[in-house]
């Protein structure tokens, strides 16, 4: 009771001292959404509406049909979109194939989902040619395989325009899953993110799932030791090395509640059941630990709704606009218009 408590009173302290997450979260509460972003003047909540009204609708429905047939599909979009923001803004740079892409980086190697968003395009450039952009398909579809998956709802801002360009070297600003507390904290602050955003968005892992090739070094042989890594839960460190032989087999991120949208991702890492390093990390660091706590102990809806917030702020890092017309609105989502292959 002691510690619920203390965990309430330190969510308390981080959300009055964190100003961006205190204001709301998604729902229809775009006055509150808006007010935190810099860029809200160049982004707008009805960019679609009168230039390409079913815009959602169609997003949403693609989604709900690629999901029906491959479940795995929705964690992997949402994925995505970090991985798009995450190097040079929320511009589907990720989404360009061709040699030297950062879909081609050897980092990129485990994103999926390309498919689902060249499908999303075609169907748009029948309704509604040359007017949505891919990085706003990928922003709506990532929403949408959210709240397809039982997430939170939150409000998105449209008007993006596509990049021309993609480097495989800009890869390495998307954290890997072995990177220490400070250096994830130095990523989210380059994003404008903060360290409440950090754990918030961390809690993705309450889905989907990891390659075993990513584990592979926590379970054998680690540090050269012969055994696992000695922070992971003995009896899921056994599971773990039984099912991870293969570095293509896959483990749920979240081994209790793998499908559903809920704290017990904040709840494993207490019972040092994380399955990436910088999950398990989380809970260690002086600086987190307390947030995971409050997230564990708390009603999962407390996270829920932080985490609608956090997405509303990940979806809008470095958007190219009409405003300063760098971009384009591309035709394929995987080839710039002005790019001879
Ligand atoms: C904090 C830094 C983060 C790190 C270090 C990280 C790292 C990883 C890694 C290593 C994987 C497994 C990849 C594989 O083995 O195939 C993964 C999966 C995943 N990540 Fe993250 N991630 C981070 C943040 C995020 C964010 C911000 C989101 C979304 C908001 C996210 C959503 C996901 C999802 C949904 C999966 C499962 C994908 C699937 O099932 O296909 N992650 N992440």
């Amino acid at each position: 009771m002691k510690s619920a408590v203390v965990s309430v009173v330190a969510l308390l302290v981080i959300l009055v001292a964190w100003p961006v997450s205190a204001g709301g979260y998604g729902g229809d509460d775009n006055d509150d959404i808006k007010s935190w972003f810099p860029l809200d003047n160049l982004l707008e909540l009805d960019y679609y509406d009168k230039i390409c009204p079913n815009f959602e609708k169609i997003v949403d429905n693609k989604v709900r049909e690629w999901t029906k047939t491959d479940a795995s599909l929705g964690p992997a979009l949402l994925r995505l979109v970090f991985h798009d923001c995450g190097v040079t803004g929320c511009d589907a740079s990720v989404l360009l194939d061709h040699e030297g892409s950062e879909r081609r980086a050897p980092a990129s190697k485990t994103l999926r989902g390309f498919e689902i968003i060249d499908d999303i395009k075609s169907a748009l450039e029948k309704s509604c040619p040359g007017l949505v952009s891919c990085a706003d398909i990928l922003i709506s579809a990532s929403r949408a395989a959210t709240v397809q998956l039982g997430g939170p709802y939150w409000s998105n801002a449209y008007g993006r325009r596509d990049s021309k360009t993609s480097y495989a070297r800009d890869v390495e600003k998307v954290p890997s899953g072995r990177r220490d507390i400070t250096a994830l904290l130095e990523t989210f602050q380059s994003y404008g993110l903060n360290i409440l955003d950090l754990v918030v968005l961390s809690g993705a892992h309450t889905i989907g799932k990891a390659n075993c090739g990513t584990i592979q070094s926590r379970l054998y042989n680690f540090n050269a030791t012969k055994g696992s890594d000695p922070s992971i839960d003995p009896k899921l460190a056994d599971y773990l090395r039984r099912k991870c032989r293969w570095a293509s087999e896959t483990v749920y991120l979240d081994a209790v509640t793998p499908v559903a949208f809920d704290n017990q991702y904040y709840k494993n890492l207490q019972k040092n059941m994380g399955i990436l390093t910088t999950d398990q990390e989380l809970v260690k660091d002086p600086r987190t630990g307390p947030l995971v706590k409050a997230f564990a102990e708390q009603p999962p809806q407390m996270f829920r709704q932080q985490f609608a917030v956090s997405m509303a702020k990940l979806v809008n890092i470095g958007v190219l606009t009409g405003e300063d017309r760098i971009g384009e609105i591309r035709k394929v989502c995987s080839k710039s218009n002005s790019r001879r292959y």
